[in-house]
């Protein structure tokens, strides 16, 4: 995974010891989700990770907000937005997908993911549950090569020209769903490549940081809102561009908008007003994915895959933990 320069970093806010409290969480939420793997059952594997998730977060020493969470108070016991945790310490913001590609955990499909990101108090977009309309590339090209206000052809071709490539070596990543079929033809229309993923943008967005791992060049496309601010989180830790522009095409929608504060409905956010400050990001597999390794059980053993990065100094750790102490994985009611 290649990082933008120390140059672009912003100033540290938050503990750096911070970054192994939260790979536990997602460790733990991970492994919560893992065990009903292939079980059909979304809800069940969504419950687990997120209870996980809330357990772990109260010990942490912080002074926490969700901010981005499972739903609002009311709708979901735990996680909900405005929901305080920690276990007192910096105040901190919260944006988390305990389960990430719920579907992909209950077929037992490769690519799901717990993930948060812990950010300074007040730093993080608030976004209602609406789709957002994304485009994110990685690092390493002049800022503004790529926009929301040009079409995906635009897109394509100016950064393929950045690239040094013909349109034909650019491969653009996008959610498989009947919505995107103006957008598949128009990318296709350009002689790209297109990656189609089920579920899963979160890491799909990140794929964009390492083309010469992942073969992704640019990530295009309408997926959950809250999804972004965690994808931008990860992108502010290991460089690279990334719009987004809520789409809010009813007027319940943009009522709830409002409340939030959005006064522009039509705004295209850029990365560093989606998130706006000091950030950490945690993200174990649950199932095998080309980001992460999913949980595997052995008889004496639980292993897990974890990255965790940085925004303060782009560090990108890569965490493999095997697992002895099977108590902290116990399953409360
Ligand atoms: P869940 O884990 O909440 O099911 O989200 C999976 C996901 O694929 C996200 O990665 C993506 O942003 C969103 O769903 C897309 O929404 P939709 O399934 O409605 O197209």
């Amino acid at each position: 995974m290649c990082a933008a320069p120390l140059l672009h970093r912003m100033p540290q806010v938050l503990d750096r010891r911070l970054a192994l409290d939260l790979a536990q969480i997602t460790e733990r939420c991970a492994v919560a989700a893992a065990r009903l793997r292939g079980r059909g059952d979304e809800q069940a594997a969504d419950l687990a990770a997120m209870s996980s998730c809330y357990r772990e977060l109260n010990g942490t020493p912080v002074s926490g907000t969700v901010v981005i969470g499972e739903g609002v108070e009311g709708e979901t016991e735990h996680l909900f937005v405005g929901e305080t945790f920690g276990a007192g310490g910096d105040k901190v913001d919260l944006a988390v997908d305990a389960l990430e590609g719920s579907t992909l955990c209950a077929k037992n499909m490769e690519g799901s993911i717990s993930v948060l990101a812990m950010a300074e108090a007040g730093s993080l977009l608030k976004v209602p549950p609406v789709y957002m309309e994304k485009l994110a590339i990685g690092p390493g090209y002049p800022e503004g090569i790529v926009s929301l206000s040009r079409s995906p052809e635009e897109n394509v071709r100016s950064l393929a020209e950045a690239k040094g490539v013909p349109t034909s070596e650019i491969t653009a990543l996008i959610l498989d769903r009947p919505r995107h079929a103006p957008l598949i033809e128009a990318v296709r229309k350009t002689g790209a490549a297109i990656k189609l993923i089920t579920d899963g943008d979160v890491a799909g967005i990140i794929h964009t940081t390492n083309p010469d791992e992942s073969g992704v060049d640019i990530y295009l496309g309408l997926g959950g809102a809250a999804e972004g601010v965690l994808a931008a989180a990860a992108l502010r830790c290991i460089g690279g561009q990334m719009q987004g522009r809520l789409v809010l095409d009813t007027e319940k929608k943009r009522e709830q908008a409002k409340a939030l504060g959005i006064r522009d409905g039509a705004k295209i956010y850029h990365l560093e007003e989606i998130v706006r400050g000091d950030c950490l990001v945690s993200a174990t597999g649950v199932t095998d994915g080309a980001l992460l390794k999913g949980v595997r059980f052995g008889r004496d053993v639980i292993e897990t895959d974890t990255i965790v990065l940085r925004a303060a100094t782009g560090t990108v750790r890569r965490i493999t933990t095997e697992h002895r102490d099977f108590r902290k994985f116990r399953i409360e009611g």
